[in-house]
């Protein structure tokens, strides 16, 4: 794993994580977008009142880091919607031939999904098992939290965390510089959505892949019913009962609520550009909620 470190990195050696303009508490010291949602589920529109909202959610993954694996894996197929979406973005995006595939995990949290991502893109032929010619991975997330669990876990050396903003981190990138982006549950979290996809749309090759996986049961009544259920008789009372974050969960709750619809998600893919938006369905009894929409750069 990479372990860089930027100019204006706090400098912990040997660390994993480059921090590009986010303070470890989460905090944006470039002044750019964050993202908006206070843990209440409070969207803030736009202007100066971002910062505080933005600080706090990462704050609340950051606290949330030592626990969250666990609490994934008692969520049946996590790992398997992020498998299958690694796998759907891998099969649109097309494989560069005279160098090393280039993919990043925005919102990659604890790793769960760059690790899908990084076996999709070996699977799909990007690199080997072994090491050779392995896809260049890059996760960014902002809760510096999330990324020391990332961290832990064991990468070749091709693949590197990154403590920032998704936004700024898109904004920094040069254009057409990325094969494949995976965002799993990053989305929801950000206000700024038709920035944020307009960005995946310059960064993307021609021919290069995006894949958004969420929740979403917005215009779908039993989605939606579904969702206020497990939110109210297990997720919030779990959190109560395990003394974790409530606002998190409760914030989960209504951010999921009120998220785009799967429509909504795929006229934002379209208006940006991107082509041919695909959605994948997964299986079992979350089907109806987590939906991954795939698109390709023309
Ligand atoms: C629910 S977790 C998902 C993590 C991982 N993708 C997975 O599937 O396991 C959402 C992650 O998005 C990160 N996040 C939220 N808003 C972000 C933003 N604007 N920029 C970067 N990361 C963000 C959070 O810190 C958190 O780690």
């Amino acid at each position: 794993m990479t372990t860089s470190m930027s100019s204006s990195a706090s400098s912990d050696p040997g660390s994993a994580v480059t921090h590009t303009g986010v303070a470890p508490n989460g905090v944006s010291t470039n002044g750019s977008a964050q993202n908006g949602s206070a843990p209440n589920g409070a969207a803030v529109a736009n202007g100066s009142l971002l910062k505080v909202p933005a600080w706090r959610l990462a704050d609340a993954f950051d606290r949330a880091a030592p626990s969250y694996d666990a609490m994934v894996a008692l969520s049946p197929g996590y790992h398997e919607q992020l498998r299958r979406s690694a796998q759907a973005l891998m099969s649109r995006a097309a494989l560069p031939v005279d160098r090393p595939m280039r993919v990043a995990d925005l919102g990659c949290g604890s790793g769960a999904s760059t690790a899908a991502l990084l076996d999709a893109a070996r699977s799909a032929g990007a690199g080997t098992a072994s090491g050779a010619n392995d896809p260049v991975v890059t996760g960014v997330d902002a809760s510096a939290g999330m990324l020391a669990e990332a961290a832990r876990k064991s990468w070749p050396d091709s693949v590197s965390f990154v403590e920032t903003d998704a936004l700024s981190w898109l904004r920094a990138q040069p254009a057409a510089s990325l094969d494949a982006v995976l965002a799993a549950y990053l989305l929801r979290n950000v206000t700024e959505r038709d920035a944020i996809v307009a960005e995946l749309a310059r960064v993307l090759v021609p021919g290069g892949a995006v894949a958004l996986q969420d929740y979403s049961v917005a215009g779908r009544p039993l989605a939606g019913a579904l969702w206020a259920g497990v939110c109210h008789a297990v997720i919030i009372p779990l959190a109560v009962i395990n003394r974790s974050d409530v606002p998190l969960h409760r914030y989960l709750y209504r951010s999921v609520r009120d998220f785009d619809s799967v429509e909504v998600i795929h006229d934002r893919l379209t208006r940006a550009g991107l082509a041919d938006p695909q959605h994948v369905r997964h299986s079992g009894w979350q089907r109806s909620m987590v939906h991954t929409l795939t698109a390709v750069a023309p």
